[in-house]
């Protein structure tokens, strides 16, 4: 058996890729996401259904799954067919294709609550043009977030909570962010309705956006009544509710989050999962929300919006899920994880954290249930979850680098007894 402490495995080839891209690329990277990794953020080499193999070699049962999109496994065969017979058809035609219609059949026909969609490449470009429509239709300025939750990386959005001056006031999250765009932000703690029903009451909001699960700190459900309470405060003050499924959404599940939970926002947001790592998101709303941007009167553009290989993944990614139905199977495949997670990790302290659907949380901690951003940091300790993470890391398994796990129709027995077997060596050498 391994030694879980001294790894076997070699990073050699990645170091080097590693060294030469930071010659030229600033950290070596190009999210920053991926800034952190041990011994080096590696680089891979090839990805096939659950595995991952990196340039030295080594093989990965993969967790991280892109960040959330590959919910079919790397490289699914319908996928990557039907990308590869659309590539010969061109790729970009400053105009329509054939395909369009057909993604959004797909979309509106499985989202009961939708009606008419725009798409566009990324989660961040479609939270920005669901807070520019509620701008529209309200004609109102501000825009409530929570605290923990993530919706990109631009200014608007890219703002967190200052404990000074005032409890929920917006500060940006880095340096070089106009302050400007921080101030049209209200910063609330999530599944605190007292203080969102004060951000409401200045009557000047136009939209409140969420996860409808926290996912971008811990997996955080929203508490009973929560989300009712939440549209409630919309309607009686006239924000509209912008819920951001880009984890969620078709991964609790076909309908995601909002079907999962039974609460429906007024616009919902769509990416990852649709397309299987192709640059895909949607904006689903009603036709009458949509109608400016149908007209013109809200601007919504991009150079690269619905190019062919995107649009192709998104429709073959959305078939398997729509008429293949694997999250049975997905479930079935994760509840044992989850299981298997706990019963080894109780004694080291882990836990646990799942709701339903294709992810889960671990962390060490007490398995008291957490309900905020300030709850998960009380009962997470990063040092030892960074710990347990590098071990699974050298015993070949890979979950996020928060902690979070992505599963996918990819994964099956033989992938979770491998991941549990490595855990066990894992939580052994802590
Ligand atoms: C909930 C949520 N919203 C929005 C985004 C931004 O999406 P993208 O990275 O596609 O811009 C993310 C990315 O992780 C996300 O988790």
């Amino acid at each position: 058996m391994t030694d879980p402490n001294t790894s076997d495995r070699s990073y050699a080839h990645s170091h080097a890729e590693h060294a030469r891209r930071q010659a030229v690329i600033a950290g070596g990277v190009n999210s920053n996401v991926r800034l952190a990794g041990t011994p080096v953020p590696l680089t891979f080499a090839s990805g096939s259904g659950a595995y991952l193999w990196d340039v030295d070699g080594n093989r990965y049962v993969d967790y991280a799954a892109g960040m959330g999109p590959m919910i079919l496994g790397h490289n699914h065969p319908a996928v990557t067919d039907a990308v590869r017979a659309a590539l010969d058809t061109g790729q970009l035609f400053a105009g329509q294709n054939r395909l369009e219609a057909e993604f959004a059949e797909a979309i509106v026909g499985a989202l009961p609550w939708i009606e008419s969609i725009r798409i566009g490449m990324s989660g961040t470009e479609m939270d920005l043009l669901a807070v520019r429509i509620a701008r529209a239709a309200t004609g109102r300025t501000k825009a409530v977030r929570f605290a923990g939750h993530y919706h990109g990386w631009l200014d608007p959005l890219f703002i967190d909570m200052s404990v000074e001056p005032e409890p929920f006031g917006p500060a940006p999250l880095t340096a070089g962010q106009s302050v400007a765009a921080a101030a049209d932000v209200i910063v609330c703690e999530w599944n605190d309705l007292d203080q969102l029903a004060k951000a409401l009451a200045g009557g000047d909001v136009a939209c409140v956006l969420m996860e409808p699960v926290m996912c971008n700190t811990g997996l955080v459900a929203p508490a009973p009544g929560y989300l009712e309470g939440v549209q409630a405060l919309c309607r009686e003050h006239g924000a509209l509710l912008v819920i951001d499924e880009v984890i969620t959404g078709f991964r609790l599940g076909l309908t995601g989050a909002q079907g999962f939970l039974g609460v429906h926002g007024d616009i919902s947001i769509y990416a990852k999962a649709i397309a299987s790592g192709f640059p895909l998101a949607v904006l689903g709303t009603t036709t009458e929300l949509l109608a400016p941007v149908g007209r013109g009167a809200v601007n919504h553009s991009g150079t690269y919006n619905t190019g062919v290989s995107s649009l192709a993944a998104g429709v073959a990614t959305m078939r398997q899920l729509i008429d293949h139905d694997p999250y049975p199977e997905i479930d079935r495949v994760t509840r044992r994880l989850v299981d298997g997670l706990r019963s080894l990790g109780g004694d080291a302290g882990l836990a646990v954290d799942h709701i339903g659907g294709a992810l889960f949380q671990t962390r060490f901690g007490t398995s008291d249930p957490v309900s905020s951003r300030a709850d998960f940091a009380a009962r997470s300790d990063k040092t030892r979850l960074a710990r347990f993470l590098e071990l699974l890391q050298h015993q070949g398994v890979r979950p996020t680098g928060r902690g979070l796990w992505f599963v996918s129709a990819a994964h099956d027995d033989e992938a979770v007894e491998a991941t549990l077997a490595a855990a066990g060596r894992a939580l052994g050498g802590m």
